[in-house]
C-alpha cells in the first residue's frame, strides 16, 4: 500500500478554485497513489445527472469540467510514458439531479455538458430506458455524440415514425489504442432489464451471447477484451459473458467495468480478469490498470502450446475531490484546470443558474439519513416521511374521513437530506421520480394490513414474481444500494463481525459525509472504506468508517386507524405510490384480496407527484431563513 500525506491539502483547503460556485471546499486526506499499467482506464457509472458535483459534500464537489481537466492531464501523462488511457461510462447518466431533471424538456442542458468529455466506450443504463422520451433523446443525442464509441450489445431501439427495430448503437467495437496499438475488442451490455418503455428492446444476455455476431466478435484477435455494462459485478449476466469469452480465449486478459449497484466493488472471475464497479452519483472515478506483456497475447489462440502471459491488475476508487485530482496529476489549483475544463465548469454554472437550482423551499432543521441512521429513528428520512410528511399530504378531500394505510417504497428516496437549504436541486436529488399516489378504496382492514408485511418480507411474493413475468423483480422497490444480494450479504456478514447496531445489520461501505473542516486536524474524514474481493486498499483517500443500516422495501403510515385492536375499522383505503402497484396487487392475492386488480386502482391525489407533495410540505413546515 502506497500512502502519502497530501501536503497540498493542509495548505489549500478552502482555496480550491474550480468546481461550482458555492460548492463545499474539499478537505485533505492521506492518499493512495494510482498504480499505472500498460493499459489504464478511468470509469464513471450511475452519475444520474450529478455532473455539477456535490455542492454540499466537500468530498465530492468537483464537477464534470474538473473531470475533463483531469482526463486531459492523465492522457498527457500516458502519452509521455508511451502507455494508454481509455475512458468508460456505463450508463444511468440521467435522472436524479436538478441539472438533468429540472429543465423542460428534461436534459435540456445535460446532453451538451456530458458530450464534452471524450469517452472511448459508453453504454446505456436502465434509467435511460424507463420513459420513452428519455430513450428517444438518448438515441437522438447521446448516441450520435459518441458516434464511434457508443455500444449496445443487447439493446435495440424502435423508431417512433417507422416502427423499425434497429440496434441502439453498434454492437461492439474493435480498435487500437493510441500509443501501444493494443488491439481492443469492446462490448457494451445492459443487464436483463424488463420494465423499459416500449420503444426499446433489451435482449437477455444469455440469448445475445449465442448470436453469430457475438460469436464472431469473441474470435477477433484481441490483446485485451473490455466488457462494459450497466450490470452489477455479481450478476449472472457478467459471469455468462465472461465464460463465453474465456472459452474462446484462454489467456487473453478480460476487463469488466460495471455499475447499477451503486457501490464500489471489484472482483476477478479468474486470475487473468478483473471487474470494477465505480460507485454512483459522480462521487467516484474508478481507475483500473492492466500491466504485463499485453501485445500479441493472441498469437496462438486457444491452444495449449501458448503460454499464459503474466498480467497483473490494479484498481483505485478516486473520490471526485479536487485535492485528490491535484494529487494524482501532481498539479495545483492554478495549474490543474484546463481551458476546456474551465469552459465546461462555466457552462454548468450557467445552466444551474438558468434552472434556478439554488431556489430554497425551506431549511432542513437537521440531517435526515437514508441508511446512516437506523429505521425507525428520529434521524431517518423514512421515519420523517412516515410520521410527519405522509400524514399531512396523503389526503384526498373527498375521502378524508376514511381511515387509510399509505405505503411508500424506500427506493422512492434516492439521497439524504442535509441540514440547511432544501433547494430545487435537492428536490430532484432526493426524489427524482414522477410517481403519484394511487389507491384502492374500501379494502377490508384485515386484508390491507398484511400487504406491508408481504412487501417487506417478500418470501412468497418473491417466488410468484419470479414466475409471473408481468411483475418486475421485487428488489426494484428498495434502494439500489441493497439490490445485489451477493454483495449485500457479504457486506452484512462483515458488519456482523464488527458491530451490529441495528436489527438489519450494517455495512462497511457507505458514502461519506464530511464532519471536520479543519485542515490542521489530523483526524480522518468519514467516507468510503471499501472492502472488495481484491482487498481493503482500493479507496484513494483514507477515510474513517460510516455506519450503514439496511432499510425495508417499504414503509407505511396508518392514518385515522385507532391503536387498539378492538377499535380497528372494517375497511380502509389502501394508498400507495403508483410505482409499486404490481407488487401491491400481488401482495393482495396472498393476503385474501385476490379479487383486486388494476381495474380497482384509482388516482388518490390527481395531477401531483409525490415529489411535489413533499416540496409543498417543506415549504409549509420548514423555515425559509437558513441562517
Ligand atoms: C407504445 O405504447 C404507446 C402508448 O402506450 C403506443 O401508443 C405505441 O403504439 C406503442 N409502441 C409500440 C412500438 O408498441
Ligand atoms: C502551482 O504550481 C506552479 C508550478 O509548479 C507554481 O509556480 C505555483 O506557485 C503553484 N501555485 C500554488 C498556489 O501553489
Ligand atoms: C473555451 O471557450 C472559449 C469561449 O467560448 C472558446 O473560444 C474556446 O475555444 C473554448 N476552448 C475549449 C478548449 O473548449
Ligand atoms: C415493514 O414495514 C413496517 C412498517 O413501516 C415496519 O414497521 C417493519 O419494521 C418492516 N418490517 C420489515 C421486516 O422490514
Amino acid at each position: 500500500m502506497v500512502l502519502k500525506a497530501a501536503i497540498v491539502g493542509s495548505v489549500l483547503a478552502g482555496l480550491a478554485q474550480a468546481a461550482q460556485p458555492g460548492a463545499a471546499s474539499p478537505v485533505a486526506a492521506p492518499m493512495r497513489d494510482l498504480d499505472w499499467g500498460k493499459l489504464n482506464i478511468l470509469h464513471t457509472t450511475d452519475t444520474h445527472g450529478w455532473h455539477g458535483g456535490h455542492l454540499k459534500e466537500s468530498q465530492y464537489s468537483a464537477d464534470w469540467g474538473d473531470y475533463i481537466s483531469f482526463a486531459e492531464h492523465l492522457r498527457k501523462l500516458a502519452d509521455e510514458k508511451g502507455i494508454d488511457l481509455l475512458l468508460v461510462d456505463t450508463g444511468d447518466r440521467v435522472e436524479g439531479n436538478g441539472l438533468y431533471d429540472a429543465s423542460s424538456p428534461k436534459g435540456k442542458y445535460y446532453y451538451d455538458i456530458y458530450r464534452e468529455q471524450d469517452i472511448d466506450i459508453i453504454c446505456t443504463g436502465n434509467h435511460e430506458l424507463y420513459q420513452a422520451p428519455t430513450a428517444d433523446e438518448e438515441h437522438r443525442q447521446t448516441v450520435p455524440n459518441f458516434k464511434n464509441t457508443y455500444l449496445a450489445s443487447n439493446l435495440d431501439y424502435i423508431d417512433p415514425l417507422t416502427g423499425e427495430r434497429m440496434p441502439m448503437a453498434q454492437r461492439y467495437r474493435k480498435f487500437q489504442t493510441k500509443n501501444q496499438k493494443l488491439d481492443i475488442v469492446a462490448f457494451g451490455f445492459i443487464f436483463d432489464f424488463t420494465v423499459n418503455a416500449n420503444n426499446t428492446v433489451v435482449q437477455p444476455v444469455e440469448e445475445t451471447i449465442k448470436e453469430q455476431w457475438f460469436q464472431d466478435a469473441i474470435r477477433e484477435k484481441a490483446d485485451v477484451f473490455v466488457v462494459i455494462g450497466h450490470v452489477g459485478l455479481r450478476m449472472q449476466e457478467f459471469k455468462d459473458i465472461f465464460t463465453a469469452i474465456r472459452d474462446q480465449n484462454w489467456f487473453t486478459p478480460i476487463v469488466f467495468l460495471g455499475g447499477h449497484a451503486h457501490i464500489r466493488d471489484a472482483t476477478a472471475y479468474d486470475s487473468n480478469s478483473i471487474a470494477l464497479a465505480s460507485g454512483r452519483y459522480f462521487e467516484t472515478i474508478g481507475f483500473l490498470s492492466v500491466d504485463g506483456d499485453l501485445k500479441r497475447s493472441f498469437d496462438v489462440p486457444s491452444s495449449s502450446s501458448s503460454l499464459p502471459k503474466h498480467t497483473s491488475f490494479s484498481r483505485r476508487y478516486i473520490d471526485n475531490n479536487l485535492l485528490g485530482l491535484y494529487h494524482h496529476t501532481g498539479l495545483n489549483e492554478t495549474t490543474f484546470p484546463t481551458e476546456h475544463g474551465r469552459n465546461v465548469t462555466a457552462i454548468i454554472a450557467r445552466a444551474r443558474k438558468e434552472l434556478d437550482l439554488d431556489y430554497n423551499f425551506g431549511c432542513a432543521p437537521k440531517d435526515l439519513w437514508m441508511t446512516r441512521a437506523p429505521y425507525p429513528d428520529d434521524n431517518s428520512i423514512y421515519t420523517w416521511l412516515e410520521t410527519e410528511v405522509l400524514p399531512d399530504v396523503a389526503v384526498n378531500a373527498d375521502r378524508s374521513e376514511v381511515p387509510r394505510l399509505v405505503i411508500l417504497n424506500t427506493g422512492a428516496i434516492r439521497f439524504d437530506i442535509f441540514k440547511g437549504a432544501f433547494t430545487r436541486d435537492t428536490t430532484y436529488i432526493v426524489s427524482p421520480f414522477t410517481s403519484t399516489l394511487s389507491y384502492i378504496p374500501d379494502v377490508p382492514y384485515e386484508v390491507a394490513r398484511k400487504v406491508i408485511i408481504l412487501l417487506n418480507r417478500s418470501g412468497p411474493i418473491f417466488h410468484a414474481a419470479m414466475a409471473d413475468s408481468s411483475v418486475p423483480d421485487v428488489r426494484f422497490m428498495g434502494i439500489p444500494e441493497q439490490f445485489d444480494p451477493t454483495t449485500y450479504s457479504r457486506r452484512q456478514q462483515q458488519q456482523h463481525a464488527s458491530d451490529s447496531a441495528s436489527d438489519f445489520g450494517s455495512s462497511q461501505q457507505k458514502p461519506l459525509f464530511n464532519s471536520n473542516e479543519s485542515p490542521m486536524e489530523p483526524a480522518l474524514v468519514e467516507g468510503y472504506t471499501t472492502e472488495d474481493d481484491i482487498g481493503n486498499d482500493g479507496d484513494d483517500a483514507v477515510h474513517s468508517v460510516i455506519d450503514f443500516y439496511a432499510v425495508p422495501n417499504c414503509i407505511q403510515t396508518e392514518i385515522g386507524v385507532p391503536e387498539g385492536e378492538e377499535d380497528k375499522p372494517d375497511s380502509v383505503d389502501l394508498v400507495f405510490v403508483d410505482f409499486i402497484q404490481p407488487w401491491v396487487l400481488l401482495a393482495l392475492k396472498f393476503s385474501g384480496g385476490e379479487q383486486y386488480g388494476n381495474k380497482d386502482v384509482r388516482p388518490f391525489i390527481d395531477g401531483k407527484t409525490f415529489t411535489e407533495l413533499m416540496e409543498e410540505w417543506i415549504k409549509k413546515n420548514w423555515r425559509q431563513d437558513c441562517s
